[in-house]
């Protein structure tokens, strides 16, 4: 119909849909309403009121009784209706055979094969790489955002060429759209009051990696066997600048409630001059540490939250706690992807680190098939709140390696040797998006189990708790 009689002028499908229901509905409850019709340019249209219409139908003659008033238009609304009805058993076998194509993808998404990711998703996941590299063109146009719509726009071209034949295969465009979606996110400008970063950082990969500087065991005793120490990681950190700190986990291994904070290095070796901080009320509370993973940063311990894909902040002065979600599809916590060479280390799904560049959080998602991804992370100290500023995803299953620490935003892994040898094994550079898994620098340690690693910009430390031993190195570029 091209100018209907009622006030609905459109001839889609949900149209058609919408009157068949605005008419049956009519005379619900044996109530007829009175329409007016207007003789408008030729045709008759009438206004009509809803609300007074409910669903089901009860009579419909009084629907045609009302409609008859204005010539015309029974004929248009009978089509539709004869139309809605044809449809309906048409859209339900429609629904029908979607989702009976979709089952096969369906069984291998629950079996957790994940290579047959559906195309809807791949094409949800372009667009919005798509939309993001847009927005930085717009905003710093260079060679590289120029670069990376081209090549965004030739993978969208594959994924449309799949949908049509099967010739192309899908992990290699799954692993293309990886690769520009990390160049992408290496091409987003840094913040503006993210300072101190880069000046620092022109040294390259780690070389050499001394034998252990300090071995000492944990102030709770070697029974300990989990948890994370270090020195202060924040390079223009105001005071407590030489504080070292410990943070064992006391409930099973797995969950943290306090942290102890020393002066001073001197302190710290003597077991003297510490403060005790308990930043939640038991060891199952949501603002409990879960996992060997915290570093001490500026004012506040940043670590993995009980039970949750989310980041905490813990605030030494203020006592309170501010928190983050991780991004992306099934972030693994709860032991679904632990550091897990040779020996699984109970619940360090999510492990938080800083560098010379800040803050970083190191976990596996579903959606990277299990694989490390690399967040960045900012406290914005004006809104008070925790951000996740960028996003990488590496191709280094996070279950084969045994942890992993940043340095000048650049990813480091660790793999087992043997009882008294761990060897950094792979890296992957955010600000190229590279990775280099011919790496083989060695670490001494005393005890079979790394519990935690992380490096510290501030005198180029790398610190392990080993077991229940507490373990320092020097790095060398
Ligand atoms: C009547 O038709 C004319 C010309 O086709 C159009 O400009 C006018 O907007 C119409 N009036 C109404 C009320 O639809
Ligand atoms: C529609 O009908 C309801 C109930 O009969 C009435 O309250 C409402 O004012 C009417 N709306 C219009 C736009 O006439
Ligand atoms: C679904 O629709 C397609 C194309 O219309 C047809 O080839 C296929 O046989 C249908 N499948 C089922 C299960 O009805
Ligand atoms: C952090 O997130 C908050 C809330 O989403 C936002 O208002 C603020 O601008 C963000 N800060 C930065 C530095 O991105």
């Amino acid at each position: 119909m091209s100018s209907g009689p009622v006030s609905q002028r459109k001839t889609s499908p949900a149209t058609n849909m919408m009157l068949l229901l605005l008419l049956l509905s009519f005379t619900s409850d044996g109530r007829a309403q009175r329409i007016f019709g207007q003789k408008v340019n030729g045709s008759c249209l009438c206004e009509v009121n809803t609300t007074t219409w409910s669903f089901p139908v009860v009579k419909y003659e009084g629907v045609l009784e009302q409609v008859n008033s204005c010539e015309g238009s029974l004929n248009k609304l009978q089509e539709q209706v004869t139309l809605s009805v044809q449809r309906l058993p048409q859209i339900q076998a429609l629904v029908n055979n979607v989702t009976t194509q979709l089952q096969p993808y369906q069984y291998l998404h629950d079996q957790g094969l994940y290579t047959a990711l559906s195309l809807r998703l791949l094409g949800q996941e372009l667009s919005q790489l798509e939309t993001d590299i847009d927005h930085l063109h717009k905003k710093s146009k260079s060679a590289e955002t120029r670069k990376l719509s081209i090549e965004v726009s030739k993978l969208r071209k594959d994924v449309v060429r799949i949908k049509t034949s099967d010739t192309v295969n899908m992990k290699t465009v799954k692993e293309k759209l990886r690769y520009l979606k990390n160049r992408a996110e290496s091409c987003k400008s840094i913040p503006k009051d993210f300072r101190g970063q880069n000046r620092h950082c022109l040294k390259g990969l780690i070389t050499k990696i001394s034998d252990p500087v300090v071995t000492t065991v944990n102030p709770l005793g070697k029974s300990y066997i989990s948890g994370s120490w270090g020195k202060q990681t924040q390079m223009d950190s105001e005071g407590e600048k030489q504080s070292y700190w410990v943070q064992t986990l006391v409930g099973s291994h797995n969950w943290g409630n306090t942290l102890r904070v020393y002066q001073n290095y001197e302190n710290f070796m003597a077991s003297a001059n510490y403060k005790d901080y308990t930043f939640a009320p038991s060891h199952s509370d949501a603002k409990t540490n879960e996992g060997p993973n915290a570093v001490l940063y500026g004012e506040a311990l940043y670590y993995h939250c009980f039970r949750s894909a989310d980041i905490c902040r813990y605030d030494l002065k203020g006592s309170n706690v501010h928190r983050v979600t991780l991004p992306g599809t099934g972030v693994g916590f709860n032991n679904k992807f632990p550091y897990c060479y040779y020996d699984c280390r109970a619940y360090s799904d999510v492990d938080v680190e800083a560098d010379e560049m800040g803050l970083w959080a190191l976990y596996a998602t579903v959606s990277n098939h299990g694989n490390l991804v690399v967040s960045q992370l900012l406290w914005d100290s004006e809104a008070q709140t925790l951000n996740v500023t960028r996003t990488w995803e590496t191709r280094l299953f996070k279950k084969a390696a045994s942890n992993a620490f940043m340095v000048c935003g650049v990813l480091y892994a660790t793999r087992y040797v043997d009882e008294y040898r761990e060897e950094v094994f792979y890296a992957f550079d955010t600000a190229t998006g590279k990775e280099d898994n011919s790496l083989a620098l060695p670490l001494e340690k005393v005890a079979k189990g790394v519990a935690s690693l992380s490096y510290n910009p501030t005198n180029r430390q790398i610190y392990m708790y080993n077991d229940g031993y507490l373990l320092a190195y020097q790095a060398y570029f």
